[in-house]
Formats: C-alpha cells, structure tokens, sequence
C-alpha cells in the first residue's frame, strides 16, 4: 500500500515537473516574429526620441552629438563615470545628458521612453562585444 502511494506521489510530481517545464519552453516561430517585432517598435521609437526636442528645454537633441547613437558605448555599461563618481548603469547616463546638455528633467529609469533609447542604442551596437567597465 504504501508502496503504491509512494508511486502514486512520484507519478503525479513527475507529471506536473514536466507540464511546467514545457510551459516555460514553449513558443512558436508566430511569438519569435511578435515579439521581434514589438522590439524593433520600440526601437523606432527611442531612435525618434533621438532628435525630440521636448526631452530638453533648450532645443538640443541627443543626435546633435550622438548621430546614429554614436557615442554611447552601450556595451561599456556599467561603468565607473567620472561625471558621477561611481559606476553607473547605461540609463543613469541618458539621465545624465538628459540633464546637462540638454538641460531637461530626468526620466524615471523605467520610462518607456528611457527603455526605448536603451533599445535604440544597444541595437545600433548589437555586434559589438561586451566590456562592462571599459573606458
Ligand atoms: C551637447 C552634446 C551632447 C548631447 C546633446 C547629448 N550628449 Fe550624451 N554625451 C555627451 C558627452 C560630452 C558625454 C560624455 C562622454 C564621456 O564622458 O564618456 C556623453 C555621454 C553619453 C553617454 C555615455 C557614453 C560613454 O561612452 O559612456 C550616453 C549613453 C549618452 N551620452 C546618451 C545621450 C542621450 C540619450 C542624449 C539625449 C537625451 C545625449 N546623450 C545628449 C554629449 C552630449
């Protein structure tokens, strides 16, 4: 009897460790493309945010010195900025620049906006390899 319990138990844990397993795996080609497709909308939308003069209040834009994104070193995140004093996430940058040159308020780090610049510029640079830390 308590063997069969015992079975019983192993069978139904088994079961259910592999249904979740299978869940967390499964997507199609149709969700790749969607959601590659959702990632290159809001890539567009960080490189518009690029050259919005309404992310400042002095009229300069990002692609005045950042053409392209050029620049940002995305790949360099996170690193020491001498700027701030202590190593930094990418967006904490943006906000500096949002800051000074462009003489604007800075965005919340979780601002659609913020993770689309994000998602602009680490696109631009999606072959380079990673160096976190490097100057
Ligand atoms: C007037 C010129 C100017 C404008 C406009 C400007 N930046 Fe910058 N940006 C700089 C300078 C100068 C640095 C500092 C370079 C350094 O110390 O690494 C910098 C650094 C950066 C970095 C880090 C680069 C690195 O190598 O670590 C990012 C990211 C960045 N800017 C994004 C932006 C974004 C986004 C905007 C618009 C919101 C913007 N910048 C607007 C001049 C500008």
């Amino acid at each position: 009897m308590r063997n069969i319990i015992q079975t019983l138990f192993l069978v139904t844990a088994l079961g259910l460790g592999s249904t979740l397993t299978a869940q967390a795996d499964e997507f199609t080609k149709e969700d790749l493309d969607i959601w590659q497709k959702e990632f290159m909308a809001v890539v567009a939308v960080g490189r518009t945010a690029f050259t919005d003069p309404n992310l400042g209040t002095n009229g300069v834009v990002c692609a005045q010195c950042h053409p392209n994104g050029a620049n940002t070193h995305p790949e360099t995140y996170p690193k020491f900025q001498k700027q701030i004093g202590r190593v930094i996430t990418l967006p904490e940058m943006i906000n500096w620049c949002i800051r000074n040159p462009l003489e604007g308020k800075p965005m919340a780090l979780d601002d659609p906006k913020m993770v689309a610049m994000q998602a602009y510029i680490t696109h631009e640079r999606r072959n380079v390899k990673l160096a976190p830390g490097k100057h």
